[in-house]
């Protein structure tokens, strides 16, 4: 077994030959600059633990491969973006005028990615979203410069639904923030549910990032729907499902959600989130070599349990890594470094995946259920997933 300490001390040697061979090369031998790297995520509010555990998956990778990406050294550069749309222009021109990164990794909010893909499809700057679904990125404003490592929020609306409907439920309501990711999903799970048979009866909706849902329980214990689908994400759901639980709901009408609603928050939602039923691009037994690693090598690097944010950020190091790899890490063959990019197959913890035409994984959505700290498989809720890409030209 590997230890920490042993990997450091490996590291900091490794270091010290490379600074002497470098000392003595030739001075004719073109020495690669570092690859800037600016991640622009959340690290205050409700989304903080999903910007900190897509660092660290993004740098986990990064850190396997020795702290480098086809022979090029990472340098980070790093902007909190406090999942705040308005202050989004202002803190991406950080990282692409002031810091001028080569790449953006960012972020988890829909409406703070879609500034961020604006900017940086007007910079021409290459842009990874690790979590953020909006839609439009990977659709009406999709770029050959942008990629997604996660999902459209389209995918795991979609997936759950499918999921609703085969279990035979009639009548659904939603509960959701009113932004895009929330607007998204519900209409991905209304497009799936109602081609199976079921209607969404009422969309409930507040603004993000609230979480005072006391009216909006009451008037799902009135309507009493075979079902309610939600979508929420980190502090956020750990409220909801915990105010569901605690205003007696879960006795009557079923909780179903897109798997944001557990994932990373089974801990503090504890006794209140036993058994709930989400769909997901990952769960967190999926019992392969790769996924085994992946969490084995995040649990002795960070102390902590991988989640599905974790496995977004630690695939947009690998999908830069393929990229960078394909053109020798010579950045600026872009052409053939964003074909590579586009082609390639990720071996990520939650299975293989590809590109769609428009940049989005096309993957494998999963049934979880919430058991203890996990979120464990039950099934396979669509296979090979591909975001319909609607409006993407490019
Ligand atoms: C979003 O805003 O796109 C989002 C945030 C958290 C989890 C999933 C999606």
């Amino acid at each position: 077994m590997h230890t920490p300490i042993k990997l450091a001390l490996a590291a900091v040697a490794a270091a010290a030959a490379l600074s002497t061979s470098a000392q003595n090369a030739p001075q004719s031998a073109p020495q690669k600059a570092p690859l800037k790297v600016g991640l622009m995520l959340p690290n205050t509010g409700t989304f903080a633990a999903l910007g900190d555990n897509i660092e660290k998956g993004f740098r986990l990778y990064v850190n396997e491969q020795g702290g480098k990406l086809a022979g090029r050294e990472i340098q980070y550069f790093k902007v909190d973006d406090e999942s705040d749309p308005a202050k989004a222009t202002d803190n991406v021109n950080k990282l692409i005028k002031r810091d001028q990164v080569d790449v953006l990794v960012g972020t988890v909010h829909s409406g703070v990615a879609l500034a961020m893909a604006r900017a940086a499809k007007e910079s021409n700057t290459l842009l990874i979203v690790p979590n953020a679904g909006a839609d439009a990125i990977t659709g009406a404003q999709c770029a050959p410069n942008i990629f997604r490592s996660s999902f459209s929020n389209w995918q795991p609306g979609y997936a759950t639904g499918v999921v609703a409907a085969q279990k035979g439920y009639k009548r659904a309501m939603t509960i959701t923030w009113n932004y895009a990711a929330g607007n998204e999903t519900v209409k991905g799970f209304t497009e799936s549910f109602e081609k199976g048979g079921g209607k969404v009866v009422k969309d409930l909706s507040l603004p993000f990032p609230n979480v005072e849902f006391q009216a909006l329980l009451t008037e799902i214990a009135a309507q009493k729907p075979d079902v309610v689908f939600a979508f929420f994400a980190g502090g956020g759901a750990v409220k909801f499902v915990k105010d569901y639980d605690a205003a007696g709901l879960r006795k009557t009408v079923p909780l179903m959600g897109s798997g944001f609603l557990t994932d990373g928050t089974l801990e503090a939602q504890g006794a209140a989130a036993q058994g709930l039923i989400t769909t997901l691009h990952y769960a967190d037994d999926i019992d392969t070599p790769r996924n085994n690693a992946f969490r084995k090598g995040f649990a002795l690097a960070y102390k902590a349990n991988a989640d599905v944010y974790a496995v977004q950020g630690y695939d947009a190091a690998q999908l830069l890594g393929a990229g960078l790899t394909a053109v020798g890490g010579d950045f600026t063959k872009r052409p053939e470094m964003l074909y590579a990019m586009g082609k390639t197959v990720i071996g990520s913890p939650r299975g293989k995946f590809g590109m769609s035409t428009s940049r989005n994984p096309v993957q494998d959505f999963y049934i979880r259920e919430a058991k203890g700290n996990y979120n464990v498989v039950t099934g396979v809720a669509v296979k090979a997933l591909a975001d319909p890409g609607r409006g993407c030209k490019s």
